[in-house]
């Protein structure tokens, strides 16, 4: 029977992906490898967390010698990683811890994986969840493709960027299989609300300004959480191993824009008038060394395994007001800290 590791499947896409896969592959044994930081929330995974197939394990990536007995002890043959710390602005807070975990724990799980695999890499794939802003900064025109230099702004982009290298490192010195993807921005359900979206969503609910940085000119791709899901197992089940995949919505939208769909909708949602979401736009400073734009070409996984995103932006965003407007308590467990207390207490001996 397979048995795979997901880093980071408590967070916001390691969640929607454990669900898919967990659901969609009874006879796989998925293990949720996780911290349980800020960010890692096992509410976002109580539909599946009873299903014989599924299983969590608290622990940290940036710990080498945790990592190397775990693998021993669970011969795990896939690794799909999306343990990170993903928050932009908190990287230029912070970089130090970008560079541990991003970084030093990729390293450690390539290492964990190489000891246990030990040369013997039939039916073995390590999978590597990256991010479109290792590419840098688009102008008015142009695409990311999969051949696009790395060109890295933000601490963020730089310790993603310096675990891809590792990533492929390890495939062209070792021969280790592995395969990666760099995917834009991803919106839907369970989503932290340190980002654009349910950030906003947030503070509309509560009457609280929407801070937008700068002139609110800066584009994003958008990409619904469960097409970004989709393609990964996609990849992973057709993929070409070495090769990397760029994932995206085909969906470039200015940030000003975006908001003012976002408000509209809110609008209507709650029952205010219209206009009044609108009223809470603010613009705020700038994030130091802002990436103008970002836009993915993906037509190589569309045109090599036939992906394509399933839903437009507009409805996708309305699924999504509906869901953090319906699940109040998850958003509320969150903004409160109460869902970090709960689960640092249940698994505090781990
Ligand atoms: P997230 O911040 O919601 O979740 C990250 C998860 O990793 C959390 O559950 C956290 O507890 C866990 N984690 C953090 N440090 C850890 C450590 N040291 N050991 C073990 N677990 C640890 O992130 P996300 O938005 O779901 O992103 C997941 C991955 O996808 C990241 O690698 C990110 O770079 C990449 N990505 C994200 C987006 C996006 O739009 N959110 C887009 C492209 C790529
Ligand atoms: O492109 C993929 C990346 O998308 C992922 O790799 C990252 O993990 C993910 O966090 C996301 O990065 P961004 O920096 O693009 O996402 P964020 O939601 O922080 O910001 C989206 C845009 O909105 C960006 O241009 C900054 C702007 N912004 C953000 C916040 C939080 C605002 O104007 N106001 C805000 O309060």
């Amino acid at each position: 029977m397979k048995k795979v590791v997901i880093t980071g499947g408590a967070g916001f896409i390691g969640s929607h992906l454990l669900r898919r896969m967990v659901n969609r592959y009874p006879d796989v044994t998925f293990v949720n490898l996780d911290k349980l930081t800020y960010a890692g929330n096992l509410e976002n995974l109580l539909d599946i967390e009873h299903k014989p197939n599924y299983r969590f394990i608290k622990g940290d990536i940036v710990d080498g010698d945790f990592l190397t007995a775990l693998f021993d002890a669970e011969q795990f043959d896939t690794v799909i990683h999306l343990a990170a710390e993903s928050h932009v602005d908190r990287s230029i807070a912070n970089p130090i811890e970008f560079v541990m975990t991003n970084v030093v724990g990729t390293v450690n799980l390539l290492n964990a994986a190489r000891h246990c695999w030990n040369g013997n890499w039939e039916g073995k794939m390590f999978y590597h969840v990256s991010t479109d802003e290792v590419y840098g900064s688009l102008g008015e025109e142009g695409f990311f493709e999969e051949s696009t230099p790395y060109d890295p702004h933000s601490p963020y982009s730089a310790s993603k960027a310096s675990s891809d290298h590792f990533v492929r490192a390890y495939h062209d010195t070792y021969g280790m299989p592995v395969l990666l993807s760099n995917c834009s921005n991803n919106y839907g359900p369970y989503q932290f609300p340190e980002k654009l979206i349910p950030l906003a969503i947030h503070n509309i609910k509560n009457s609280k300004p929407i801070p937008v940085y700068g002139k609110g000119e800066n584009v994003r791709d958008w990409l619904w959480v469960e097409d970004h899901a989709a393609a990964i197992d996609l990849i992973l089940q057709e993929g070409t191993t070495g090769e990397t995949y760029n994932i995206g919505g085909f969906n470039e939208w200015k940030n000003i824009d975006l908001i003012k769909l976002l408000c509209t909708i809110m609008d209507k949602k709650l029952g205010r008038p219209e206009g009044t979401s609108a009223g809470l736009i603010t613009f705020v400073r700038d994030r130091a060394g802002h990436d103008l734009r970002y836009a993915i070409d993906a037509s190589h996984l569309n045109t090599s395994l036939g992906w394509k995103p399933s839903l437009q932006f507009e409805e996708g965003l309305e699924k999504t007001v509906d869901w953090y407007l319906a699940n109040e308590e998850w958003l509320d467990h969150v903004t409160s800290g109460t869902y970090k207390q709960y689960y640092q207490q249940q698994y505090a001996d781990r």
